[in-house]
């Protein structure tokens, strides 16, 4: 964005500057100077200027101006604290309270609402009103998620902007006009969506109150860290609230990430947290020996791991979605001092797209100044949940949408959609090269999984953007821990290979059970031929089910580390609360591991460890605790591959498998029982003329088969979908999805289709 002309202007009396177009709100707030607000939002777009509390006297303009809509001006008079301002200021608040039941004792806001605080800094401190005050039935259920009392409301339009003009549900409306004004739905149904819990932080008054929340604590005996999101790879900044070691509650931090989450959070970064206490959570360490399973304390179940670590040779380390850099450091590390150690990660392997992942980058906030945003392949609004919101801000302010891919998505109506063939998005790249050189800022969002099995589409993306100055690229894909775990060099896909061949010994799973996702059969299979297993894990699973050693771990809302956002942002997890007693962070127990080795890693904290990682990894060259910092620092990119990787064929016969993200169907919002009600089944979409063809009308069940699994679900006809794939809900609850379809690597795969 360009510099802005410094405005010079008089504030209650002294002379100060602003960069021209800052509202006067903003501009007083740089000096120093608050004036109370309560619909002012920028994030929600253009002020409203709807509340009338942020009255300001502004020289030669008649009557008092809201300073939220009054942009600075050269020699500007503004007054901020005068008799005038100070009546306006009592009014509003005696008008706000006239209606508003006072019941901050019981009311989950208190303490930390902006009407309670502003009534106290700025109201009048009592108030002439002797009328009753309006009453409506309370609490309502807005959503399973959300408690709605309609008389604290104080119609400030932020809830129904959001929904209207930011999530672009368009569900959250005001009924009825004047003191009889109340929040509901347009629909008359639940609100929901997938950015609900968003109205929560909004309401400045208590009006809408998380349901999963509502009467666990105040805000006087809860603690809050700063931390990052780890149920997706888009790396969300988020505050969490504890309180006697568990987190009672995720929101967005009170000062915003404008380069990742702009403040807002998906409903399952917010609410998926509940599973961390949840029942299948282990708190006590197992070891399983000669038929008998024992429970034991922590350092017995490190000494005995150590015991089967040193006795067998070659023991594989696997890292799953959520290891943080400093366990994958550790892994490799350990894995390096072991004889005939390795150490892998799940996930897709795709160092083939190093050639799209060395072009120039953007970050999600660079979006912002885009005139094209391109989506090519993936589904972020399920996957990488709030880049959506970001992608309908810039559809907002104007700029060029065009959705490429053969799936459905929210997306799609934001403007030019390119359908595909399933498998095909090689065929988009002459239109995609239309709207970049015709555009002035090009940003390309580009889905890991999709192009890492289109090496050739892959290839002629990245010749168009190298050819076009200017042009940036995003990566959307992975989990939390992949961009991380990358830039330290561990490989995807290494390990299945390993244990399929009977190279691995001691088999040490760290935040993973590789027989619940793509391929998990081929795990299954491949995890009876290695030695012992021992589990560092937060939850019950097949895995620990049947592990040697199972050493609870901490889960990623409990410990430190750093993560790697899918744009390549190093970010700091923090401990919200200190997690059961029993269990250790996946780092401590690595260490503790490598000294019951014999062979001692010489770290105590992970500060330590990330430093450790930074001297022998380029990607992290430079960088510390201290250099990330609250915000974060972006790790230094790959280099390009001298050769694209051969176009991986699909095996099987039948229908190209599509899988399609469900936005609240990682491993962990699986078991929260706050987002219970909005999970929905997994299905299997196909197109109309498939359906025609294969005698099906698109209802009932239909039974799938590749050449990993077989699987039967409800069929569903999309009329928008280009026929030659099957389309299949990929994490969803309820039932098994496309997971067991798909090839442990998620490469191309065809399944039959046939009614059940
Ligand atoms: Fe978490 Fe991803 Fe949702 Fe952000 S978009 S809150 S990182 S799951
Ligand atoms: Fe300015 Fe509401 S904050 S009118």
């Amino acid at each position: 964005m360009p510099e802005r002309e410094p405005v010079t202007f008089q504030l209650d009396g002294r002379t100060v500057h602003a960069p021209a177009g800052t509202m006067l709100v903003d501009a007083a707030a740089m000096h120093g100077v608050e004036i109370p607000i309560f619909c002012y939002e920028p994030r929600l777009g253009a002020p409203i200027g709807a509340c009338r509390m942020c009255l300001v006297e502004v020289e030669g303009m008649r009557g008092l101006q809201t300073a939220c809509s009054t942009p600075v001006a050269p020699d500007m008079v503004v007054r901020t604290q005068s008799e005038p301002v100070k009546q306006a200021q009592d009014g509003v608040l005696e008008l706000f309270l006239g209606n508003h039941p006072l019941d901050c004792p019981v009311c989950d806001k208190g303490g930390e609402c902006p009407l309670q605080d502003r009534t106290f800094r700025f109201g009048p401190g009592t108030t002439r009103f002797a009328e009753p005050k309006r009453h409506h039935p309370k609490p309502l259920d807005l959503s399973s998620l959300i408690a709605l009392d309609r008389e604290r409301c104080i119609a400030c339009f932020r809830c129904v902007r959001f929904s209207q003009d930011v999530a672009q549900d368009r569900n959250l409306v005001f009924e009825e006009r004047g003191g009889r004004t109340y929040i509901a739905t347009a629909s008359g149904e639940e609100y929901d969506g997938r950015f609900t819990g968003n109205v929560i932080d909004l309401c400045p008054v208590g009006a809408l109150t998380s349901n999963p929340y509502r009467f666990v604590a105040r805000p006087w005996d809860v603690k809050n860290a700063p931390s990052v999101c780890a149920h997706c790879s888009v790396g969300c900044n988020t505050e969490l609230t504890a309180r006697e070691g568990r987190i009672l509650r995720v929101t967005g931090r009170p000062q915003p990430n404008p380069a990742v989450e702009e403040g807002w959070l998906c409903d399952k970064g917010r609410f998926a947290y509940p599973a961390t206490f949840g029942p299948d959570r282990i708190t006590t360490p197992l070891i399983r020996e000669g038929g008998e399973e024992r429970e034991v304390d922590l350092e017995e179940a490190v000494a005995y791991a150590g015991v089967l670590l040193s006795r067998g040779a070659a023991p594989g380390f696997l890292l799953g979605a959520t290891a943080t850099v400093e366990e994958g450091f550790l892994a490799l590390e350990l894995a390096a001092r072991l004889p005939n150690g390795t150490a892998g990660r799940l996930g897709v392997p795709s160092d083939g797209l190093d050639v799209l992942r060395a072009l120039p980058a953007a970050e999600l906030g660079d979006i912002d100044g885009a005139d094209l945003v391109a989506i090519v392949g993936g589904d972020p609004a399920n996957a990488q949940p709030v880049v959506e919101l970001r992608v309908r801000k810039a559809a907002r302010r104007g700029a060029r949408i065009l959705v490429i891919g053969p799936r459905s998505t929210p997306l799609d109506g934001l403007g030019g959609r390119v359908r595909t063939e399933p498998g095909r998005l090689v065929t988009c790249i002459e239109t995609l090269t239309d709207a970049v050189l015709g555009a002035a800022s090009p940003v390309v969002l580009w889905d890991e999984a999709d192009l890492a099995n289109e090496p050739q589409a892959a290839v002629r993306l990245a010749e168009l953007l190298a050819g076009r100055a200017g042009a940036r690229q995003i990566e959307l894909g992975g989990d939390a821990s992949t961009a991380g775990l990358r830039a330290l060099g561990i490989p995807a896909g290494l390990m299945l290979g390993q244990a399929v061949a009977q190279r691995i010994g001691t088999f040490v799973a760290v935040h993973v059970d590789p027989t619940d996702g793509p391929g998990g059969a081929e795990w299954a299979a491949a995890l009876a031929r290695v030695g012992p297993i021992i589990a560092i894990a937060s939850h019950r699973s097949r895995l620990t089910d049947r592990a040697a050693v199972v050493l609870p771990a901490l889960t990623p809302y409990e410990q430190e580390g750093v993560l790697v956002s899918m744009t390549g942002r190093a970010q700091r997890l923090r401990a919200g609360a200190p997690g059961p007693g029993g269990a250790a962070a996946g780092w401590e127990i690595l260490v503790a591991l490598s000294h019951r080795t014999g062979k001692p890693l010489p770290y105590r904290t992970p500060r330590q460890v990330f430093a450790a990682a930074a001297e022998a990894h380029a990607a992290f060259a430079g960088m510390s605790y201290d250099t990330i910092g609250d915000l974060g620092q972006p790790v230094a990119r790959p280099a390009a591959p001298a050769e694209a990787p051969p176009p991986p064929a699909a095996a099987g016969d039948g229908l190209l498998v599509v899988p399609c993200p469900a936005i609240f169907g990682d491993a962990t919002a699986r078991r929260s029982d706050a987002l219970a009600a909005v999970r929905t089944p997994p299905r299997a979409w196909l197109a109309q003329d498939d359906a025609e063809r294969l005698g099906l009308n698109g209802d009932g069940l239909v039974r799938l088969a590749s050449p990993h699994g077989e699987i039967t679900l409800p069929a569903a006809v999309d009329p928008r979908l280009r026929p030659g794939g099957v389309f299949v809900a990929l994490g969803a609850d309820g039932a098994p999805g496309a997971e067991s379809l798909l090839p442990p690597d998620r490469g191309p795969v065809r399944a039959s289709v046939a009614r059940a």
